[in-house]
């Protein structure tokens, strides 16, 4: 019932209609500020090095804030030669120009956009009850996240943009074709939120072939990555997901102990309540993968997690979506889609089914 709920009641019980109060204002802007500079890292220093040389040294932040990005480039010891001038905009406060950046950002002579835009998916605004104050902005555009608004009108007037979003982007469908270089960063960002975020450098070329950095290890090029997503399954097994009587359990997500990760197994030692999995369940499940034989059943799910674990390991965990925050060795929890767990669960029943006699 969004739609009569009072602005900044979040929904936190559907069944119970229970809400909660939150910062409506701050939530709405996105007002969450980078106070650390661990983002700058080396290769993102070189990318915005060639940036402000092709663009004289000028520097914009659309939705600045405080100041702190234009603040850490522009006082960088490498880049600080490179910067001619900085210029900001924001919705509020008094220490930039006002500019409603999610319906145009002037850049008129090209600067070099570098940025950290509100981030509020449209759902999620309903569901927080801060709906009206950006539903003008969905209105007039395709996206569904305030930042990817944000990445489109920054896109449009400047050659090249820096902007700090949430690392998801990777897995989204938002077109990457001018992403140059992306750098996860695991170090806490924010004062105030955890969100796992990502550094995305666009440039003016159309590339198709961006790099992909966790801090500053080198995990591949952006294609190969998301190619370890994709099925190579010759049958595709009708896999019946959220299946209480199914035969294996799949824990979908990091535990937050840090010792019970992502896994198949089989249902018998699965210790969750198999009546507790409903059609829209996500994290815990059972599933059946149909033709399997009961002797079969171990080998199928010993295959798919020696998979799931490969193509953790090939792409730093980069093809799963990062779960509320870090386990408690520090290691960020990650989840696994049901996509992505049946091309897994494919090409396992594929292994096991051309071992047959
Ligand atoms: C995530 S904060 C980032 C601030 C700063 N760049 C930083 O990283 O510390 C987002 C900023 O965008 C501003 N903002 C939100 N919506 C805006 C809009 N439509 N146009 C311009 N600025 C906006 C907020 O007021 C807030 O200062």
């Amino acid at each position: 019932m969004s739609s009569i709920r009072p602005l900044g009641r979040m929904l936190v019980s559907k069944a119970k209609n229970k809400t909660v109060e939150i910062d409506a204002t701050k939530v709405s802007l996105g007002s969450f500020y980078t106070t650390q500079s661990t983002w700058l890292t080396p290769e993102i220093r070189k990318f915005l090095a060639k940036a402000l040389k092709a663009s004289n040294g000028l520097l914009l932040d659309p939705f600045a804030g405080d100041g702190h990005l234009l603040t850490a480039v522009s006082q960088d010891a490498e880049l600080t030669k490179l910067v001619s001038e900085t210029n900001g905009f924001d919705v509020q406060g008094s220490k930039w120009a006002i500019n409603d950046s999610l319906l145009k950002i002037p850049n008129p002579s090209k600067a070099v956009i570098v940025t950290n835009p509100p981030y509020l998916a449209n759902h999620s605004a309903r569901r927080k009850g801060v709906s009206s104050l950006v539903a003008k902005y969905f209105e007039n555009s395709t996206q569904t996240n305030l930042y990817k608004i944000a990445l489109d009108n920054a896109l449009a007037v400047s050659d090249y943009v820096v902007a700090i979003i949430p690392e998801t982007f990777l897995l989204s469908s938002f077109p990457k074709d001018r992403l140059e270089l992306a750098v996860v960063i695991q170090d806490e960002l924010f004062c105030d939120t955890d969100a796992p975020a990502l550094v995305a450098c666009f440039g003016k070329d159309l590339l198709e072939e961006a790099l992909v950095y966790t801090g500053q290890k080198l995990i591949g090029k952006l294609p190969e990555i998301l190619d370890l997503r994709k099925s190579s399954s010759q049958t595709k097994t009708k896999i019946l997901f959220n299946e209480p009587t199914g035969r294996i359990g799949l824990r979908a997500v990091d535990g937050s102990d840090g010792i019970s990760p992502i896994e198949f197994m089989p249902a018998a030692s699965f210790d969750y309540p198999a009546e507790s999995v409903v059609v829209s369940s996500r994290l815990m499940t059972y599933l059946e993968v149909p033709g399997i034989e009961d002797n079969k059943i171990q080998e199928l799910i010993s295959e798919a997690n020696l998979d799931l674990n490969s193509i953790r390991g090939a792409s730093s965990d980069l093809v799963l979506a990062p779960f509320k925050g870090n386990d408690k060795s520090g290691k960020r929890r990650r989840r696994l889609d049901y996509r992505l767990a049946r091309s897994i669960l494919n090409r396992a029943a594929d292994s096991v089914l051309s071992k047959r006699p």
